[in-house]
């Protein structure tokens, strides 16, 4: 008897709401939030401006806590666990692309990717090759000591990707991994996203609001009043 594999990630009834200003009281952002994401599996998330796409992702990546529900990795139910806990699993397991980059400012290109690894507790010389090869693959060959301010924003958001590979986890949410980049550009970061599912059955969650990328993810929902609906 076969029985379908467990999800990578799992989030069952999420609630999220934020205080709001005097005139509009508490903001329920997301009501009922409910998705599973399966091994090497490529999922899209759209939706309009505001409606709660990175409260959302922050949540499935262990970064906020929701209201209600739950979130689980594999078994594990994550905000069950104490933070550092949280912190160190999420570091092993969950790349994370930023919407706004996040980069250490004072850090150069490299030792912004080669900081989950310095994390983990990986030598210096080993971390230092692996983010070179993997700014090298995302075209940052000549950007290596770059500060974030001297690179374009495109430029940033590719270290954010290498950073986010670094300690080659099983599951990348990206949030809006491609909103900077050019058509050649956008291209190479999918093309890594796609080939890393085949190589290392990498599990994808991103949120675009391009339509062209969505088509190409293997399921794509979409957040709307609160609510994730799948599109067929
Ligand atoms: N920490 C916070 N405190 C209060 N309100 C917040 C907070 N974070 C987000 N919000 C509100 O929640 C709503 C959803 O924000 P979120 O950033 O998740 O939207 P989004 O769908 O990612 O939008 P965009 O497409 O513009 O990036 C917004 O109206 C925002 O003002
Ligand atoms: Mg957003």
């Amino acid at each position: 008897m076969t029985s379908s594999p467990q999800p990578v990630l799992r989030a069952q009834n999420i609630a999220k709401s934020f205080k709001g200003d005097s005139e509009s009281g508490r903001l329920d952002i997301l009501t009922d939030v409910n998705l599973s994401i399966g091994k090497s599996e490529i999922i899209a998330i759209i939706g309009s401006s505001g409606c709660g796409k990175s409260t959302l992702l922050h949540i499935l990546g262990g970064l906020d806590q929701p209201n209600d529900g739950s979130v689980k990795w594999g078994d594990q139910s994550i905000y069950d666990l104490k933070s550092d806990n949280l912190a160190d699993l999420r570091n092993r397991n969950v790349g994370f692309v930023f919407q706004f980059h996040h980069l250490l400012p004072e850090f150069t290109a490299i030792e912004n990717v080669m900081m989950p690894g310095f994390i983990r507790g990986l030598p210096e010389d080993e971390a230092e090759e692996r983010a070179s090869a993997l700014l090298g693959r995302l075209g940052l060959d000549g950007r290596l000591t770059h500060r974030p301010s001297q690179l374009s924003g495109g430029e940033q958001q590719r270290v954010s990707m290498a950073r986010a590979l670094m300690n080659e986890p099983s599951m990348i949410l990206a949030d809006e991994p491609t909103g900077n980049l050019d058509e050649a550009n956008t291209e190479s970061i999918l093309a890594q996203l796609f080939e890393l599912r085949e190589d290392r059955e990498l599990s994808i969650a991103l949120i675009t609001h391009e339509k062209e990328i969505a088509d190409r993810c293997d399921v794509v929902y979409e957040l709307h009043n609160g609510v994730l609906h799948r599109l067929d």
